[in-house]
């Protein structure tokens, strides 16, 4: 995949929005980390288990394929319907349905899982497996106790990570719609569970979301319901607030890139078809007129799992300590080191061995002595003769939990294919590329009417003076005026100035909008200003005030 000049800059710009859009108005932070990732964090997050695609060889032209596509291809099976079959279940749909290969019509062998992470080794070590990273939210979840710090210490908060992701897609035969590199912005909002309310609810209830809520797709509906927030979170359509208020986000942002309402709906993911971490999950999906209907967004609740995985196979502690605005005492049953007996046994260990129980968990250390007659603190055997298990009662300032998350995560690459798609369109046989003006790759052309007397030397100092506040500036000599409009419009730029034999006489040029193809005639003194404004706030060109001159 290559994006060459424009694409490269309106990804950008995609990229910027979202960043105005999701991290700067809320309490989320943003991070980079490695591509390439150490293997025993894919074995902790549980992706070295779950990452996998069945796939189908011919056996005479050896060609692969993802069955799953295949059978939705051939015999018109769903997604949900495919999620649900495994290896044996494919193989069966294949041999019953006679289903050959799309190619050459050859015997398809028997399926099997294909892992779609990237494998390599890290450094000369063959034995340090590394994958290319498929998400971008590991990044974030084994950087959590720092990041944590970086957000004092406050839930609820967010990190953002936005780069590239690798996918060793079986068959990806869509252009940007499916690639094996492509650029992914996973949110990971985490959160109390006990105090899961999000605060910002009222600026998102009322707005209408298209649901096709689990229930209805069981039942074979496939129209969604239109349904306020605040009506699909009390009929539990959407079971995290925090979730609910993403996803309309989410809808809001498509809305910024010229997708509409009713060209975008949200698909709830059944049981089988979910994410190995996902307790409920909802794509965002808009309609594509050659892909039909797309996801462009995943919105997660990934509950406690990553960090509890990575906790548990790292060691490290990932939980988070919030204190009660009063100490509370309670009974509690606490495992009491025996000194008389810790002392002889651990000797010079004795403290770490303290330590060690101190941190464990009192159900584990009671069960584990009653049925094993031992308990391990890290690397300290325990025998039921160094502690006791004791009901107390304490001082709690607080209590330790591991937060939860809300993930909405994106393609970049596809909304860049979603902004280019509903932004074309054609007016007397010309291509007009209608981007949101804040998405518009170059914002401003600047023409000389003719390439002499002058005219050039006064359309650069122009290009200049637009340069000098910011804007990407178009120059343009080549062709006639006509000519030179139409490219204009077909890369997208938002207004073209044009310097002509009066600018020369009293410092005024026409401005012409992309849309309307409307000309009007302004002092060169107030352009930059007026411009200026016209892209930060959105004003319509009418804004623009200047002597109408006559439509192009
Ligand atoms: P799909 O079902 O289309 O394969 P997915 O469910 O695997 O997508 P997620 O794992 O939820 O996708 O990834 C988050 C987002 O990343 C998707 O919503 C999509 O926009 C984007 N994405 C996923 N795979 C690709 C890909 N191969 N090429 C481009 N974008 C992708
Ligand atoms: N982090 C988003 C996903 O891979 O689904």
């Amino acid at each position: 995949m290559t994006y060459g000049h424009l694409g490269s800059i309106l990804k950008r710009r995609i990229e910027t929005k979202f960043r105005q859009f999701f991290i700067e108005p809320f309490h989320i932070f943003e991070m980079e980390s490695s591509i390439v990732t150490p293997g025993k964090v894919f074995e902790a997050s549980g992706h070295v288990d779950a990452f996998r695609e069945p796939m189908v060889q011919c056996a005479k032209c050896k060609k692969k394929f993802r069955a799953d596509h295949l059978l939705q291809e051939q015999i018109g099976l769903s997604d949900t319907e495919t999620e649900k079959l495994g290896l044996p279940e494919i193989a069966n749909e294949i041999q019953q349905n006679d289903i050959k290969c799309p190619e050459c019509q050859g015997k398809l062998q028997r399926p099997k899982y294909f892992m779609t992470m990237f494998t390599t080794t890290i450094g000369p070590y063959s034995e340090s497996v590394g994958y290319g990273r498929p998400e971008a939210a590991q990044g974030i979840f084994v950087e959590f106790k720092r990041m944590y710090e970086v957000a004092r210490e406050r839930l609820p908060f967010g990190v953002v990570q936005i780069g590239v992701a690798l996918r060793n897609e079986i068959s990806p035969r869509q252009g940007l719609i499916r690639l094996r590199e492509f650029t992914i912005a996973d949110i990971e909002f985490f959160f109390d569970p006990e105090e899961s309310r999000c605060p910002m609810l009222a600026e998102v209830e009322e707005d209408t979301l298209h649901l096709i809520p689990a229930v209805n797709k069981l039942k074979g509906v496939e129209e969604p319901v239109n349904i306020r927030v605040r009506e699909a979170l009390q009929k539990n359509f959407i079971r995290e607030e925090w979730q609910a208020f993403f996803m309309v986000l989410a809808k809001r942002f498509l809305n910024e890139l010229g997708i509409p309402d009713d060209k975008q709906r949200f698909v709830e993911k059944l049981e089988w078809e979910r994410a190995h971490y996902s307790s409920q999950g909802y794509d965002q999906e808009i309609f594509l007129h050659r892909w039909g209907w797309t996801e462009v967004s995943g919105h997660n609740c990934r509950t406690n799992y990553d960090l509890a995985q990575h906790m548990s196979h790292s060691g490290v502690d990932l939980q988070v300590f919030k204190e009660y605005e009063k100490p509370i005492r309670t009974e509690k049953l606490v495992v009491e080191p025996i000194p008389s007996e810790i002392g002889p046994t651990f000797k010079k260990d004795s403290t770490r061995v303290v330590a060690a129980l101190k941190e464990a968990v009192v159900k584990d250390v009671e069960s584990s002595l009653k049925e094993n007659g031992f308990f391990m603190a890290g690397p300290f055997k325990i025998l039921p003769k160094h502690v006791k298990i004791v009901r107390r009662e304490i001082e709690e300032r607080g209590r330790r939990f591991i937060p939860h998350v809300i993930e909405p995560s994106f393609g970049l690459d596809r909304l860049v294919y979603a902004a280019l798609e509903y932004a074309y369109s054609k007016r007397e046989d010309r291509n007009i590329l209608m981007l949101p003006r804040d998405l518009a790759p170059l914002q401003v052309g600047v023409f000389p009417l003719v390439t002499k007397n002058g005219l050039p030397r006064k359309a650069r100092a122009v290009q200049k003076m637009f340069r000098e506040v910011g804007l990407l500036v178009e120059y343009d000599e080549a062709g006639s005026i006509g000519r030179r409009y139409a490219r204009a419009d077909e890369a997208g730029i938002p207004l073209c100035i044009t310097i002509d034999y009066q600018t020369l006489k009293d410092d005024t040029a026409t401005i012409r909008d992309r849309d309307s193809w409307k000309q009007i005639r302004v002092k060169l003194e107030k352009m930059p200003q007026q411009v200026c404004t016209y892209f930060l706030h959105k004003n319509d060109f009418t804004h623009i005030s200047g002597k109408n001159t006559c439509q192009q």
